[in-house]
């Protein structure tokens, strides 16, 4: 019987995708099986983020869980690898002694030489180092056969926002040359890909380089991709204000492959806030962009992330922000309460917030979100939606369930066998979170 791999993936779709990497690397290199059950398992492996202290200490929670299990079946390995493991390094092994391996997110591809080194020599193995964009040249090909697919167009941030660890434990912004893109997006759609979700920490600060010696920025390289017949849908997570050029903003309005959503962090409605997280926009200039975006898409789905009681932020800075949500007519927001992570500037500022403000903040946000989410499903009803449906309804039968640009899940009767496909599907109402409609 062939030996077991369990992969827990924590934090951003970038973990997740690196975790598929993972569990496909070990796969043809060490002839491990996936397994759900971490009690099956012969290596356990906990792919960690430490954007937020909250998911650092879960890792250590974790840790403590798998340690006993460990007494259980001794022959078990355990690697860490993700942001904690590129943050901590060895500081894990010391902690967490019964840690085999501990590996970075640009070293996940050495995974499978760092186990074979365990065992050889019997001590607990590290790297963390960040040798440029060796990781991808050294993965196998994606075995997925899923209809939505994830391709990572580059790596790291070199953005430094004063509160973010990301351009510390990723590393700088690194972008995979084009040629490699596109060769693994028509590889995914010859495995059945259509929807092709682009990741990287700053997707649109993409500069890869070409065959011909030139550069293509991320509007170029959507342009390419959606050229490729077989891929119906493009999305792309996630994007910097400061890099939203009018060639992107173009595209939006002449691709019509791309979804009709776009995720833009602002982080804070405060201009005085803003310049303290060392974002190097203004309200103004976001507001700018969303203006134009909106001439070419009028009803274009905006989702957002917003940190709450940044270190300074008063009662002022936070109405502004509010202010700026419901104006933006903002359909989601991923809110946050600021997390103090070492070594980054933002670590030396006075945190005078007392928590429970903190958390009112957060649960205003979370109530706006929800009203304005709701007004946007509202305004749905009657249009016609691109839907890629994802699988049958288990409790109604011939039901078929799909998902329309901006995420929302949408229900209808099933004519003919649709799994996998792009479909155009008109809204006519709404149940509790889902949309109902008919098929055109
Ligand atoms: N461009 C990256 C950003 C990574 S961090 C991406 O979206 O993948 C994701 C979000 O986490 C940020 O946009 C920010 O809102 C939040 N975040 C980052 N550092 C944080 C911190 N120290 N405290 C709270 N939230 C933080
Ligand atoms: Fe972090 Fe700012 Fe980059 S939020 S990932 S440093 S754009």
């Amino acid at each position: 019987m062939s030996k077991k791999v369990f992969v827990k993936s924590f934090g951003c779709q970038m973990n997740e995708y690196d975790s598929e990497k993972i569990e496909d690397i070990l796969g043809s290199k060490n002839n491990l099986s996936q397994t759900d059950t971490p009690e099956d398992a012969d290596l356990i492996v906990l792919n960690t983020c430490s954007v937020r202290e909250k998911a650092e200490i879960k890792l250590f929670s974790d840790l403590g869980r798998y340690r006993k299990l460990k007494e259980t079946r001794p022959h078990m390995q355990i690697a860490v690898g993700g942001c904690v493991a590129s943050q901590e390094g060895k500081e894990i092994i010391k902690r967490a002694p019964f840690v085999d391996a501990v590996f970075g997110p640009q070293t996940l591809h050495r995974l499978p030489e760092l186990i074979n080194l365990r065992e050889v020599t019997g001590k607990p193995q590290i790297d963390i180092s960040f040798p440029e964009i060796e990781k991808f040249d050294n993965l196998p090909t994606s075995k997925s056969k899923h209809p939505s697919a994830m391709v990572s167009i580059m790596e790291g941030c070199s953005k430094y926002c004063s509160f973010c660890v990301v351009p510390y434990t990723r590393g700088e912004e690194i972008s995979r040359p084009l040629d490699d893109i596109i060769t693994e997006i028509i590889q995914l759609t010859l495995q059945g890909a259509s929807e092709i979700i682009l990741l990287g920490q700053n997707v649109n600060g993409y500069r890869g380089a070409m065959s011909n010696g030139k550069i293509a920025n991320f509007a170029s390289l959507i342009e390419y991709i959606s050229e490729i017949e077989e891929v119906k849908r493009i999305r792309f997570t996630t994007s910097h204000p400061n890099e939203m050029n009018d060639h992107l903003i173009d595209c939006f309005g002449n691709i019509k492959k791309l979804a009709n959503h776009l995720h833009l962090p602002i982080q804070s409605g405060s201009d005085r806030v803003l310049m303290a997280m060392k974002r190097n926009y203004t309200t103004l200039e976001y507001k700018s962009i969303i203006k134009k975006l909106r001439r070419k898409l009028p009803n274009i789905s905006l989702t957002t992330d917003i940190i709450i009681g940044f270190p300074t932020e008063t009662t002022n800075d936070f109405d502004l922000t509010k202010k700026l949500f419901a104006e933006l007519e903002f359909d989601y927001s991923f809110s946050f309460i600021y997390s103090k992570r070492p070594g980054t500037p933002a670590a030396y500022l006075k945190d005078d917030t007392i928590d429970e403000i903190k958390l009112e903040r957060l649960h205003e946000i979370q109530s706006l979100n929800i009203k304005q989410g709701e007004a946007y499903t509202k305004k749905m009803i009657g249009t016609t939606q691109r839907v890629l449906i994802d699988h049958f309804s288990k409790k109604k039968p011939g039901i078929l369930l799909g998902k329309t640009d901006n995420n929302r899940i949408i229900e209808f009767k099933q004519s003919k066998d649709l799994l996998n496909k792009f479909v155009n599907v008109k809204v006519t109402k709404i149940l509790g979170k889902t949309l109902v409609g008919e098929l055109i």
